[in-house]
């Protein structure tokens, strides 16, 4: 069952548009922000609105009358306790204690920790991670997996029916070139041992030789030829390319704990390429120039979309189109949202506008994010020191860092800090905690950053015990299960239901505030594809947290007030663990 009840700030929300409605009877508030947001600081409330400043003009009134008078009839709500209008006209509202402890008791009988299910009966398609085949994932690749993971995970923990689509870069004219250096240059062993690396090594040497060479560039053109006629043999070696490849993609992905509904990459439209051409050709949308056929912008203010080259090619424009299409009329989504790096805005914007043009309705969304900086140099497994060239890990600057080699130095970090922590811990268990800690690390670090952002990657920063970390919150949810085990340990026969939640200290009441901030956390990081919006939110729990901790006793305090304490962590701990999850980020019990 779903929760039913909504979030405080919503509740807040409609009190303050009742007592406007009360206030204002014969004014139009539609348009008025009557919501609240939470205050920043805490002399100022709870949770203030901002409203009056914005309704002056139109009220020809102060602002602060206006606060004034709407603040009368809000005084009566039961989850209100005080109003107070400050400033030149904010109102200020202190959430009263019992009918907030009271909320937090329900919360913490619901499942989804009161997240609603904003997305009930909404499809969305999620395009993410999107590799290049017989090429290694570069930086924009694994952002853009980690990223669209996240949007995945909150879509559907919303309610959303999602459908995630790995849209492989699996066709074009590198396939001609790959099959003639694959029968010239090609090294078997190699070839097992780092599929991708020896498919990027022969791509290389065919291309190269594709310079000097006319005839071998002759030849990888007819095999391209053949290979899109639908030759058999040309077609297995495709296949070849594309299995080796998605083995190493899949290696990954299961490092990183994501998996897809689909794996539709550009070659399962191949097909419909020349049919959709010629309906735009048709339409008078797509038009001749220069021997190619292009889609003009110019009111949208974008250059043209190339939707065939002169030489008969179809574009990454035109597989993207056939794709919406194919998703249209296929899954009827209400939204596609493509996640990539910030090199494809132009691209998007050019397909989002063609598509327009021909009259697909949908809502296209493109998320896109900035690049990662790396240090300067990286210390591999094996203990090599490797340099990185511009600071950023991308095969497209000719860098030497794999990813898996990120992971596994990740790894070695973590399983280093979890042998300091729990010398005791079994050798197995302290892996598996170190897999969690140091995959959590990097995810982390790029989730809690504004993904529009230039982000420059550090250990220190990524692995830190007392910042802005994934340790830092594994670490908390780890402390707070194990309080829980010890009071379970030392009150066996106690039931914590038994007892009501009483927020008597300050710092109980300020930590009851962000737990019940969770819902419209999770709502917002989804709907601004944002999600660093979750990532700080957790950080803000766990500091608060933390004072809570240092501040109140828990097992020596009295009977019922422990008990009450005991349910506060549990909430945080559940709520850091399902946060956390929506990460993609895992939270072993003990560290
Ligand atoms: N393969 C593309 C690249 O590496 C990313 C694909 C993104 N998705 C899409 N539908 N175009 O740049």
């Amino acid at each position: 069952m779903r929760f039913p009840m909504k979030t405080v700030e919503q509740q807040l929300s409609i009190e303050v548009r009742r007592a406007f409605r009360e206030a204002f009877p014969d004014v139009d508030l539609s348009r008025a922000a009557l919501d609240v947001v939470p205050t920043s600081d805490e002399s100022h409330g709870d949770y203030q609105c901002n409203a009056a400043m914005g309704l002056a003009r139109d009220l020809k009134r102060a602002p602060r009358d206006i606060a004034t008078a709407a603040m009368e009839s809000l005084g009566a709500a039961e989850a209100i306790d005080r109003v107070e209008v400050a400033g030149p006209g904010f109102i200020n509202l202190t959430v009263n204690t019992s009918w907030l402890a009271g909320h937090l008791q329900a919360l913490e009988m619901d499942e989804q920790l009161g997240v609603p299910a904003v997305g009930a009966g909404k499809t969305v398609i999620l395009d993410y991670s999107g590799p290049n085949v017989a090429k290694q994932m570069h930086i924009g690749h694994i952002r853009s997996t980690v990223i669209g993971n996240v949007l995945d995970r909150l879509h559907r923990f919303l309610g959303y029916h999602v459908l995630s689509d790995n849209h492989l870069g699996d066709w074009g004219t590198q396939f001609g070139i790959l099959i003639v250096g694959y029968r010239e240059f090609r090294d078997e062993e190699a070839l097992q041992k780092h599929p991708i690396a020896e498919l990027e090594r022969i791509y290389v040497a065919s291309s190269n030789r594709c310079k000097t060479d006319d005839a071998w560039l002759q030849s990888a053109r007819e095999e391209l030829v053949k290979l899109q006629q639908g030759d058999a043999e040309n077609l297995k070696l495709w296949q070849l390319f594309l299995d080796l490849s998605m083995g190493e993609f899949e290696s990954i992905y299961e490092r990183l704990g994501v998996s897809f509904d689909m794996v539709r990459g550009e070659s399962f439209y191949r097909d419909q390429l020349s049919d959709l051409v010629a309906a735009m050709e048709a339409k008078g949308l797509a038009v001749e120039s220069e021997g190619a056929l292009v889609v003009e912008l110019e009111k949208e203010k974008l250059p043209v979309c190339m939707v065939r080259k002169s030489d008969g090619g179809f574009n990454y424009a035109t597989s993207d189109l056939a794709t919406i299409r194919t998703r249209l009329e296929e899954f009827k989504p209400d939204e596609i949202v493509y996640v990539t790096d910030e090199r494809q805005q132009l691209h998007f914007r050019q397909v989002f506008a063609v598509a327009e043009g021909l009259g697909w309705k949908a809502l296209l969304s493109h998320v896109w994010f900035g690049l990662m900086r790396f240090p300067k140099t990286f210390t591999t497994l094996e203990g090599q020191t490797v340099e990185v060239e511009k600071g950023t890990i991308s095969t497209r600057e000719g860098t030497v860092i794999r990813l898996h080699e990120l992971l596994n130095e990740a790894e070695v970090r973590a399983l280093a800090m979890v042998k300091q922590a729990s010398p005791d811990m079994p050798e197995d268990q302290q892996r598996d905690v170190a897999r969690a800690v140091g995959i959590g690390a990097i995810k982390y670090a790029d989730l809690s950053q504004n993904p529009q952002s230039v982000v420059t990657f550090t250990w220190e920063k990524a692995l830190s015990l007392e910042g802005n970390s994934a340790p830092y919150l594994q670490y908390a949810y780890a402390r707070i299960a194990s309080v829980l085990d010890r009071y379970t340990a030392t009150f066996p026969a106690s039931v914590l239901e038994d007892h009501p939640i009483i927020l008597q200290e300050a710092v109980e009441r300020r930590l009851a505030l962000r737990l019940v901030r969770f819902p419209d956390a999770v709502t917002r990081a989804c709907q601004s594809k944002r999600p660093n919006v979750l990532a700080d939110y957790l950080f803000e729990l766990a500091q608060v947290y933390s004072s809570f901790y240092q501040n109140v006793p828990f097992l020596k305090a009295e009977e019922g007030v422990r008990e009450s304490r005991l349910r506060l962590c549990g909430l945080v701990a559940k709520t850091l663990k399902t946060g956390l999850n929506l990460l993609g980020i895992n939270t072993p019990e003990r560290i």
